[in-house]
């Protein structure tokens, strides 16, 4: 092969949009937007372009940047880290790693009052793929439930406990694939039901799965369930931001535990004060099994997950060494950087923060609501996660296309944020992709929470000027 040119070359935004549809795969989600988005830069809140235009970002990387970009105490750990110990194969200990692991395990105990041991992963989905591993191995059992709306990750076991078949469609069989069960979505109750005088009928239509044998749920004589655990999130990221009535987790867990059956809590878009707490179940008043967590621990930077499992489920006797592992699962950056982060969430009164924040942002956004019932027909939240659910003008219906229209119309870069040019960075979720998935910067002010609200004034009567 001639070597005249260099395989590598500085190309313009133009010449690179080329080479992306030319020699990138499409499987990943960037051509959800067409044409795809490119930044250059990113500082707290914000995200910038080649121009040097600010966006305002909404989401933080799916909540995984909630200590804000290029946060200055975990980039200066960061660096230290790469200093002194930047590589090291995991099997071999490091102090990081093993202080990251008794905090969380000192935590819960704090906080549930159960014994317990944490496991080192890389990506969420992959602490997901341990998690029914532990499952499995503590149980015997293979079948679990989950959620309508639920997303635990795109990896093969993963995906069998994610609810969408798009998910799915084109990889084959997958032959344990959970048992959905609906989610309490109030505003669009799968009953039917209103949640003033509903009683909790879906956790009572969940229980009669177990009445009798032919429901095929249960064994009345040996008076055990056919599954193992239930995956649940606390507050559904992916399917909408959608927050439970507050009975609903302690009801729901009342009947796993009159059945032995495990609840395994995927924290990783919601761990980590996203909701208020350190963990989003803590809301709930119920202690989980299992707590998978990933995203925000690292503040997205240099990624480590894990789970953490109460003693009987993770002892060295039951999931003995070797059980699973990843060349970078405890890797010596991601420690040092969540060994950080935990340090500042113990210093800083995240949840206080979170809360706080939350309740003004919330009461904006129900303004917001308030003033165009024509295009929003929901808004709920809970500390710094937040929801906007976009409808059609009987403020039911859902409208995605008017969502992803407000999206793409944000990421222009041309809004006026009080005489400065700047974007809206939104993500969407939900079971129609009709909601705006808030999960904003935890250093957010209270006027830049004020200057959102005015973009996303601007963006609804932009692109929605009939329904104004
Ligand atoms: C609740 C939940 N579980 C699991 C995952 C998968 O994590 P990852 O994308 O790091 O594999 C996500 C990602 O968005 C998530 O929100």
């Amino acid at each position: 092969m001639s070597r005249t040119t260099s395989l590598v070359q500085i190309a313009d935004e133009q010449q690179l949009l080329e080479l992306e549809r030319k020699y990138c795969s499409w499987g990943d989600t960037v051509h959800y937007l067409d044409p795809p988005k490119f930044f250059e830069r990113c500082e707290g809140n914000y995200l910038y372009d080649r121009e040097g235009t600010p966006y305002l970002d909404l989401q933080m990387w799916y909540s995984a940047a909630s200590f804000g970009y290029r946060n200055k105490r975990l980039r200066d750990a960061l660096e230290h880290q790469l200093d002194k110990l930047p590589q090291l194969a995991c099997q071999y200990l490091h102090p990081e790693r093993v202080e990251i692991a008794a905090a969380i395990a000192r935590l819960n105990h704090s906080k549930f009052g159960l014994d317990g041991r944490v496991h080192f992963n890389v990506g969420g989905a992959a602490a997901v793929e341990d998690s029914l591993k532990l499952v499995r191995n503590a149980t015997g059992k293979t079948l679990v439930f989950a959620f309508m709306g639920g997303y635990h990750g795109r990896t093969l076991g993963a995906s069998a406990i994610t609810s969408s078949y798009r998910y799915r469609r084109r990889f084959g069989h997958f032959s344990d694939r959970a048992h959905f069960v609906p989610f309490p979505y109030c505003f669009r109750c799968p009953y039917g039901k209103k949640r003033e005088d509903c009683g909790l009928y879906c956790v009572k239509q969940f229980e009669n799965y177990f009445e009798t044998e032919y429901n095929s749920f249960w064994d009345a004589k040996a008076r055990e369930s056919e599954y193992a655990a239930f995956y649940v999130e606390a507050i559904q990221g992916t399917g909408g931001y959608v927050i439970p009535p507050p009975e609903y987790f302690p009801a729901l867990k009342r009947v796993l535990e009159e059945r032995k059956i495990l609840m395994v809590d995927d924290e990783i878009q919601m761990g980590f004060y996203r909701a208020g707490k350190f963990w989003a179940i803590e809301n709930f008043d119920v202690a989980p099994d299992i707590i998978v967590f990933g995203k925000a621990l690292t503040n997205g930077l240099n990624p480590l997950s894990g789970l953490w499992a109460r003693e009987e489920l993770i002892s060295p006797a039951k999931f003995p060494p070797g059980s699973t592992h990843s060349t970078f699962s405890s890797n010596p950056i991601g420690t040092a950087v969540a060994l950080e982060a935990l340090r500042m969430m113990e210093e800083e009164d995240y949840g206080r923060i979170t809360s706080r924040k939350g309740a003004y942002f919330l009461a904006q956004i129900k303004a917001l609501q308030h003033r165009y019932p024509r295009v929003i027909g929901d808004t709920d939240g809970l500390g710094l996660a937040l929801r906007i659910e976009i409808c059609q003008a009987d403020g039911h219906e859902p409208d995605a296309e008017l969502t992803s229209r407000i999206v793409a119309e944000g990421l222009k870069g041309d809004l006026d944020a009080r005489d400065r040019k700047m974007g809206l960075v939104l993500d969407v979720g939900g079971y129609f992709k009709n909601v705006f998935t808030l999960s904003p910067c935890f250093d957010i002010t209270e006027e830049e929470i004020d200057i959102a609200i005015e973009l996303l004034e601007q963006l609804i009567r932009r692109c929605a000027p009939d329904r104004v």
